[in-house]
């Protein structure tokens, strides 16, 4: 097995940890590798998305994806008629998908704009300065450290996510002999990593039998407890609206499947991706899909009710992508063709288009239907939570 390279003061702070505890869960390892303070990969201040980082994500390639936003959020202010209401953004990264949606409701919203307030909460105190920086031109922003510091049961709005659940630290497990192993980390004489297998906790065998899993012999994968957790303190904080999810990932009969026994763990550095998990610490991504029946099982059990499931091509499309694709067309001029390339990629079958679902929870709404929902993709497995 390899040794661990990457940033060395957090590479040593994760060998002594090892040696004290005589091994660590692959959680608290990809938890120290992307959050450690300071040194982390999200914590520290090394560029992450974008051209000069490691990945792309929708909210970097144009702002249309925000205008879409925008134009979804401002009809769910109409359905709530709050006088209290707010979009509550999560893991918000650089800020510019906020800026996107917070410039098109003042422009084109701006009853929404004027009777809103948007709220960032964000780990990374490397991305909170670059949000605050970015978004410094609006005056109804405020920035919270984490969802459980609002009071229960007192957000009226919607709360959004883009790419946050496939970078929580996720466990590893192993079916072996019919047994689930959780998978350890170790040190040999060398220093060399080893993977040690230990019977798997409780929570998650637990997390396997109420999610009707069935892991196949022989298959190394991933669970994401912080994501049962996360929608959980979501959906207690949420009083009346919209939980909108944005990300990679499948239902469970799909995530689990015979041609995926090795899960969907995967690292990013500079464009690249490896299953390298024990290069470059602290300098790549680590990420996962994210089991989005695990979000709605868990939303339910606190009151979210799942109205949607559909990826981000239908959700763009219902939302209006075509009428601007018509609008940059008749432009015609070089900078709106180079805008409509890229918007594009967006919708693209089998990369982002189909690659990122949607996920529309909702908390006591009478009549939940949004004009997102309104085109969905065939009901595949792909598609049945
Ligand atoms: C993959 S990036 C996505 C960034 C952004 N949404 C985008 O689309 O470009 C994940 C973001 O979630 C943040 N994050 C991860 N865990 C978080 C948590 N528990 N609470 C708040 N933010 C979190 C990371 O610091 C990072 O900014």
């Amino acid at each position: 097995m390899p040794k661990l390279t990457g940033n060395k003061e957090l590479v040593n702070i994760i060998k002594s940890k090892i040696m004290q505890e005589g091994g660590i869960s692959f959680r608290d390892f990809m938890d120290m590798a992307l959050y450690y303070p300071e040194l982390g990969y999200y914590t520290s201040d090394k560029s992450k998305i974008g051209e000069k980082g490691d990945f792309f994500t929708a909210s970097e390639l144009d702002e249309a994806f925000g205008a879409l936003l925008a134009k979804q959020f401002a009809e769910v202010f109409n359905k709530l008629n709050s006088k209290n209401f707010k979009i509550v953004e999560i893991g918000a990264g650089k800020g510019y998908l906020a800026y996107d949606i917070l410039n098109n409701l003042k422009k084109h919203y701006p009853n929404v704009y004027k009777n809103c307030e948007y709220i960032l909460i964000e780990k990374s105190q490397y991305h909170i300065q670059s949000q605050k920086q970015i978004l410094k031109e609006f005056e109804n922003t405020r920035w919270i450290q984490d969802i459980v510091d609002f009071e229960d049961e007192s957000i009226e709005g919607v709360i959004f996510s883009n790419e946050l659940f496939d970078a929580f630290p996720v466990y590893l497990i192993r079916k072996k002999n019919n047994q689930i192993c959780e998978i350890y980390l170790g040190l040999d004489k060398e220093e060399n990593i080893v993977e040690i297998e230990k019977p798997a906790r409780m929570e998650i065998l637990d997390y396997l039998k109420e999610l009707n899993i069935n892991i196949l012999e022989g298959m190394t994968t991933e669970i994401n407890l912080d994501a049962k957790d996360y929608i959980q303190k979501i959906g207690k904080k949420l009083k009346e609206g919209y939980v909108i999810t944005i990300d990679y990932g499948y239902p469970s009969r799909e995530l689990y499947k015979y041609y995926r026994m090795k899960g969907t763990l995967l690292c990013y550095y500079k464009h690249r991706y490896s299953e390298n998990y024990w290069e470059n610490v602290g300098y790549q991504d680590i990420t996962s899909h994210v089991n989005f029946s695990a979000l709605k099982h868990f939303g339910e059990k606190v009151g979210l009710k799942t109205i949607g499931f559909t990826d981000q091509a239908h959700f763009l499309t219902s939302l209006g992508l075509m009428d601007i694709f018509v609008e940059l067309q008749e432009q015609g001029d070089f900078k709106s063709y180079e805008r409509l390339n890229r918007l594009k990629t967006l919708v693209l079958p089998k990369g982002m288009g189909e690659k990122f679902k949607v996920l529309v929870q909702v908390k006591n709404i009478k009549e939940p239907q949004i004009k997102g929902l309104e085109i969905l993709p065939p009901q595949t497995d792909r598609y049945k939570l």
